[in-house]
């Protein structure tokens, strides 16, 4: 069958904020620019490019102080400095305590501060770098991010020339005292980073009207294509020739057939090197199945398919990046909707590892289909293997929106995982995974059910659930991103939608 596709997604395709990113060394004040973006510290002495403000404007930011404006993490005021500088207007952006300060700080500020340029229609903005822990090239890359993601929104349905002109910024330029060269680079991994992760929202937030599995796998062909990766689909037939019966369980109920993707990076030289695998959730669309979904929200179910957005988001960056190294990319992707062959509470399915599932519950599908895609992940002898899905609602119950979950077979993965979800601001937090919880999920009528206990511990279920389809001895670690893929509320570097909650984060965890 074939699909429709209106929409093209290519690289080219993908809108994004800002047109030109540049570095500069020169005095700040003297800079010709609209908009001058100074960042100021919370509780400290005015000091540097502040002061000299401060004297040549009369006081200004004294009066700010005075008038409680304190430079909280992103608190913004704009002044107008009627050509006492070169710049016209300024935009002081808060940076919080010099003690708390974290990359996350900077990112925020940036976001904020650009909210507030847009909001003067001002598109030419510089930005000064602060001065601070972080290294040179961190501070420039949290800038360049903070900038793209807060300004970053999903125009591809509106119509109107005002909101699809909105988010455009023509240039920004970062202001250093020295090292441009490093600052460039640190720019240069912003911008990769914050693309990345625009590309991941844009597949979360296009309806599911548009995307199928067969979308998602056209769009890992042209991802393929323009940057030299293997890409193999496997339709509904070979997925049920594979063995991969979970999948094809969880696919039956929808004309939209399921896909089984395979995306593969290769520096030459490494092609017999144990690879590095990435797992992602697939779900173009959950209705629930028979254990139908409450109506209400059932709306945001277009982003179960938000570990399948970072799995295609990171292997296009690792396309350019071209790391020394083998990285694969999986994708089990299907729509969970019902019809007349639509899987029943009750059916029993056999995964490709050859255990036997009792489906208890169709809306417990994301581990159905991670099953086969762990099982066969096993099956290429990887060094490690990550993957993200949005798996659980309990997830959120457990954190909130301010991290997503962790589990994982060993420390040391977990341990990486965990450092560098702190240094790209995609936080997470560890859950256990002792044996005592495998009498959850133990069956009545199969080797395994896919449900837990109600109301008990459903995150940790859920992964105890997966880790039956992953080796022992292969390092895995699995993140729920059930919380935080989309968000219905403004966040400081997110519009409401899509996240790309994960993208910066495996990025950061390859980064060595
Ligand atoms: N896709 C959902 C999980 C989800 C919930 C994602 C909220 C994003 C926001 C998943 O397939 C699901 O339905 N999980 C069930 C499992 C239950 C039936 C054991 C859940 O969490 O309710
Ligand atoms: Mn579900
Ligand atoms: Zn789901």
């Amino acid at each position: 069958m074939s699909v429709k596709c209106p929409l093209s997604a290519t690289s080219s395709h993908i809108p994004t904020p800002i047109m030109k990113i540049d570095v500069q060394t020169t005095k700040p004040l003297e800079f010709p620019t609209p908009c001058l973006i100074l960042p100021i510290w919370q509780d400290e002495e005015l000091a540097g490019v502040l002061s000299e403000l401060n004297a040549k404007t009369d006081d200004l930011i004294v009066e700010l102080n005075a008038d409680g404006f304190k430079g909280k993490v992103g608190e913004t005021r704009t002044l107008y400095t009627k050509s006492q500088i070169a710049a016209p207007r300024v935009v002081l952006v808060g940076l919080g305590k010099k003690e708390k300060f974290v990359a996350q700080s900077l990112r925020i500020a940036a976001a904020k501060a650009a909210r507030a340029t847009r909001e003067m229609k001002r598109n030419e903005v510089a930005f000064l770098a602060p001065t601070s822990s972080l290294g040179k090239e961190e501070t420039a890359a949290a800038i360049v991010e903070g900038v793209l993601l807060g300004l970053h929104s999903f125009d591809e349905f509106k119509t109107d020339d005002e909101t699809k002109n909105r988010t455009k910024i023509e240039s920004l330029t970062l202001l250093v005292e020295d090292d441009a060269k490093s600052a460039k680079r640190g720019a240069a991994r912003g911008q990769l980073l914050a693309e990345a992760s625009m590309r991941a929202r844009y597949w979360v937030n296009v309806p599911s009207n548009i995307k199928s599995p067969q979308y998602l796998a056209l769009q890992a062909q042209e991802i393929a294509r323009e940057n030299n990766l293997r890409c193999e689909v496997w339709d509904e037939n070979k997925i049920q020739s594979e063995k991969m019966g979970a999948l094809f369980g969880v696919g039956r109920g929808s004309d939209n057939p399921p896909r089984f993707i395979i995306l593969e990076y290769c520096s030459a030289g490494q092609e017999s090197a144990a690879p590095l695998i990435l797992v992602g959730k697939g779900m173009t669309y959950d209705t629930g199945g028979y254990s139908l979904k409450p109506s209400t929200g059932m709306e945001d179910m277009k982003d179960d398919m938000g570990g399948a957005a970072v799995v295609l988001a990171t292997m296009e960056a690792v396309g350019k990046q071209k790391p020394n190294r083998r990285i694969i990319g999986l994708i089990p992707s299907a729509e969970n909707m019902v019809n007349g062959q639509a899987q029943r509470p009750g059916d029993i399915v056999t995964a490709r590892n050859g255990k036997t599932i009792e489906v208890l519950n169709t809306d417990a599908e994301g581990r159905l289909i991670l099953a086969d895609a762990l099982s066969y992940a096993c099956e290429l002898k990887p060094t490690a293997i990550v993957d993200f899905a949005t798996l659980t609602g309990a997830i959120s119950v457990a954190l909130g929106t301010e991290a997503a979950g962790l589990f994982a077979n060993d420390d040391a993965i977990a341990d990486k995982v965990t450092a560098a979800g702190e240094k790209s601001g995609d936080r997470v937090w560890r859950f256990p995974m002792w044996d005592d919880y495998k009498e959850h999920i133990k069956s009545f009528n199969a080797d395994i059910k896919n449900m837990g206990r109600e109301r008990r511990a459903g995150s940790i279920a859920a992964a105890i659930f997966l880790q039956h389809f992953v080796q022992d001895e292969i390092p895995w670690a699995h993140i729920d991103i059930a919380a935080v893929a989309y968000t219905r509320e403004m966040q400081p570097l997110t519009a409401k939608g899509a996240t790309g909650f994960g993208v910066r984060l495996a990025l950061e965890f390859l980064q060595d």
